[in-house]
């Protein structure tokens, strides 16, 4: 049995691959933190270690005791925060450090897999068309920034066998942000920045969890790739498919931009001064979503690893909202 560590376990995406890597049969390790919430992870087949990337002796201690693994998937990262330099100190000198003590006990993989985003391009650079592989990346947003160094000390290394896959907006089940949309549409009201037009893309949570956990077995290292469900979908479609699907009537409110701003500060500051938690509706979030145009270009995905997502968006939102009504939160 092959032995996968999986790092930001207790996460949304990190439990769904948890879930895709036993189901393939794999030996797995959730890594996690003590104050991690465990509600996700229930099956008896997961091995669970407390991992501390900040310090890189005891990561090594456990490394050399727990003994190799087969597979790394790096998914343990922050999206969000009142402290904007753990972006950087998470995201990046954290993934150094697991890096360097992998590369320092002898421990390196068989493949590194490391979640990374859309963010670290920024939007697209042209009006309507996708991001593409060989575009220059332009982040806009501190998360955005703090994932592309660390793609780029990735590459920057030698014989190191590495992917890296850049998801898109990621929705499912048990999701947080996306969330807050679905609920302003069950109390009638759908809201725009600026234009109904804004380009998106999205991958549903389980097809992503397929692609990477698929991805262990594959030949393919050393190269990297947005991940989509490879459709384009419109910000209005988006509202609709929701209002559809939750039979309900709204009315549109389209905000400009220069006023989601103040928002997105007012929210931040009372929500971190209080109770030092960051909301959805941030400063470094309005960064990203009044962004016109978030289509990617995903075909490598198809071309490498015949990648057919299963879901597409409307399927994707019917399990979605079927989840939430069922969990009593919609
Ligand atoms: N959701 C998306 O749309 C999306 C899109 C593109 C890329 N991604 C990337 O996918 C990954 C997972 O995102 P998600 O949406 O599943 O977010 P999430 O639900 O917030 O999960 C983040 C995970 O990272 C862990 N983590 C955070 N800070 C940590 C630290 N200091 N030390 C150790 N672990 C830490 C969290 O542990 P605790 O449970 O203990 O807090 C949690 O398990 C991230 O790297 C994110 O950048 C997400």
């Amino acid at each position: 049995m092959k032995k996968v560590l999986i790092t930001g376990a207790s996460g949304f995406i990190g439990s769904f691959l948890v879930e895709e890597a036993i189901h393939e049969g794999y030996d797995v390790y959730a890594g996690i933190r003590e104050s991690s919430d465990l509600k996700y992870l229930t099956d008896p087949e997961i091995k669970f270690i407390y991992i501390d990337f900040s310090n890189k002796e005891s990561l090594k201690n456990q490394l050399v005791e727990i003994g190799k693994f087969d597979f790394i998937i790096h998914c343990a990262g922050v999206t969000k925060t009142c402290n904007k330099k753990l972006f950087d100190i998470v995201n990046y000198q954290y993934t150094k450090n697991l890096i360097e003590a992998l590369l320092e006990t002898s421990m390196v993989p068989e493949k590194f897999i490391f979640v990374s985003s859309l963010a670290a391009f920024g939007p697209g650079q042209k009006s309507a068309e996708p991001i593409k592989l060989t575009d220059t990346p332009k982040p806009v947003s501190y998360y955005g920034k703090s994932k592309l160094k660390t793609e780029q000390y990735i590459k920057s290394l030698k014989d190191f066998p590495y992917l890296i896959f850049r998801p898109t907006g990621v929705y499912g089940p048990k999701e947080k942000d996306y969330y807050v949309m679905y609920k302003s549409t069950k109390q009638g009201i759908e809201t725009y920045i600026n234009t109904k037009k804004q380009l998106i893309s999205f991958i549903y949570v389980k097809d992503l969890s397929q692609l990477i956990i698929g991805a262990l077995n594959s030949k393919i290292t050393n190269k990297a790739y947005f991940i989509s469900d490879l459709k384009e979908y419109t910000a209005q479609e988006f509202n609709w498919l929701i209002k559809k699907k939750l039979n309900k009537k709204t009315i549109s409110l389209v905000f400009p931009g220069s006023l989601v701003r103040i928002l997105a500060f007012l929210n931040e500051k009372i929500s971190c001064l209080l109770s030092n938690k960051i909301p959805t509706l941030n400063t470094e979030k309005f960064k990203e979503i009044s962004q016109k145009n978030w289509l990617c270009d995903s075909s490598d995905l198809v071309k490498d690893f015949n990648f057919k997502p299963e879901y597409n968006l409307s399927k994707g939102l019917d399990e979605t909202l079927q989840w939430y009504k069922k969990e009593k939160l919609l």
